[in-house]
């Protein structure tokens, strides 16, 4: 298995591009079972769990052809399965069981089970679809929905998820009759899919907000679309440029996406400045540890909570930075110690006090964004550290060892 190898110490310094959308694009890709013909995607990261969705989305009879502009057409859906081996290497899976409902009638799909970041249920996608009228049961690991037509319901969510909120949108976009989804979550990644919805002829008002109305059609249209560019990548090459004292700008992002970690690096003592499309981050002599607390957006995104807290682990002070979203997200800090950090778990927080500098040692990847989070470490760190279990990391960030070299890091990846 492949392992990245980093040797800290090098201030990080000019431009990098950021990446389409991770988790814009699974659900818009997904977004393509509502509708008979050919569609256009651009701007597909390049990313194992792209990959993933091809390849359940092709199990299903759906034709892909491309690879940063894609163009895919569930004309022939041959099968409304989507299976274990596929579903349980990415969450997100999920997404296909109210497109599926809502266009074919039925959808079988397995439970994702359990997950390194926390139980992650997915009763929430489950009592909306009952809501909008689709039968559904457990049977064997699986999740068995049925409905000859949706129908259009108010339904109202205990917890704002994210893929909750875009299974259950995309779904109302085919059922007779309006549906209002409240306490939705807001989520850049949901106006990004309801914009896609749009184009292909759904009726949708409030993605953004946390009520959104969707007035059902008959059918949709094939679209062509764009997906938004990751502002969790584009914010670990921010944090990267602190954590090194390094200067970095960031080239095709969107600035309002990322207000919640903007306002924690200029209180850390970070110069941030807004360049059009670009973000420049100027990382000071010394980092201030500041208090983060994960929210749904436009709060802190838990997507950055492990990276943050890298660099508060060589901050200068105190920081308590508490995960509300998930439980059980602090797999990094254990590695992180390892590197000498100063982390204590209490509850839903960690106790960081910043030391000077980390060192390196081998260290483990355990989820997505913690193997990033240990990568900004190990930039930081004297000597060296080698990450493995690196698939973690393909997942989410596109060619991040190549990125980050470019930028100055000594940073490569061996096989073995
Ligand atoms: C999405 C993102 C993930 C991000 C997360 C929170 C994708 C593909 N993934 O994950 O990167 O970390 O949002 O911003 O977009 N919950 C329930 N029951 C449910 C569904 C969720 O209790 O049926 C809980 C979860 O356990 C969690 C909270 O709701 O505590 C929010 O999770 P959710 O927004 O659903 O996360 P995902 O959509 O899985």
């Amino acid at each position: 298995m492949d392992k990245i190898v980093i040797v800290g110490g090098r201030k990080l310094q000019g431009d990098v591009q950021i990446s389409g959308a991770k988790n814009a694009a699974l659900p818009i890709l997904v977004s393509s079972l509502l509708v008979d013909g050919w569609n256009t995607f651009h701007n597909i990261p390049d990313l194992l769990d792209i990959k993933t969705v091809k390849k359940l989305l092709s199990s299903f009879g759906v034709k892909i052809e491309g690879g940063e502009t894609v163009r895919i057409n569930a004309g022939g859906i041959t099968s409304c399965e989507a299976s274990y081996d596929l579903v349980r290497t990415m969450r997100a899976s999920i997404l296909v069981l109210g497109p599926l409902v809502a266009r074919m009638g039925e959808a079988r799909v397995s439970l994702p089970g359990g997950c390194a970041i926390g139980a992650r249920p997915v009763n929430l996608h489950i009592q909306a679809l009952r809501d909008l009228g689709a039968e559904v049961t457990l049977k064997d690991g699986y999740v068995e929905a049925k409905a000859s037509r949706l129908k259009g319901a108010t339904i109202y969510f205990d917890i704002a998820t994210v893929t909750g909120t875009e299974n259950i949108m995309m779904a109302a976009t085919l059922a007779k009759g309006q549906t209002i989804l409240k306490n939705t979550a807001r989520e850049p990644e949901i106006v990004n899919l309801a914009e896609v919805l749009i184009g292909m002829g759904a009726r949708i008002r409030g993605a953004g907000t946390d009520v959104i109305v969707i007035d059902g059609v008959d059918s949709l249209h094939p679209v062509e679309a764009s997906v938004i560019p990751d502002r969790i990548e584009a914010g670990t090459f921010l944090l990267a440029a602190g954590m090194t004292g390094g200067d970095i700008r960031v080239l095709g992002c969107d600035a309002l996406h990322l207000e919640a970690l903007i306002a924690k690096l200029r209180d850390a003592g970070m110069r941030i400045e807004l360049e059009g499309d670009a973000v420049r981050a100027t990382g000071g002599v010394t980092v201030r540890s500041v208090d983060v607390k994960t929210l749904p957006h436009p709060g802190f995104p838990t997507d950055l909570q492990a990276q943050i807290m890298a660099m508060m682990a060589i901050a200068n002070g105190l920081s308590v930075i508490t995960e509300t979203v998930f439980e059980n997200r602090f797999m990094h800090v254990s590695e992180m110690m390892r590197m000498g950090a100063d982390i204590v778990i209490q509850g839903k927080s960690a106790i960081v006090r910043g030391i000077p500098k980390l060192h390196g040692a081998p260290v483990m990847a355990t989820d997505l964004r913690a193997s990033a989070s240990l990568i900004l470490a190990g930039l930081a760190a004297e000597g060296t550290t080698t990450l493995s279990r690196v698939y973690h990391i393909d997942r989410g960030y596109q060619q991040i060892e190549k990125k980050l070299s470019a930028l100055g890091a000594d940073i490569r990846r061996i096989s073995g």
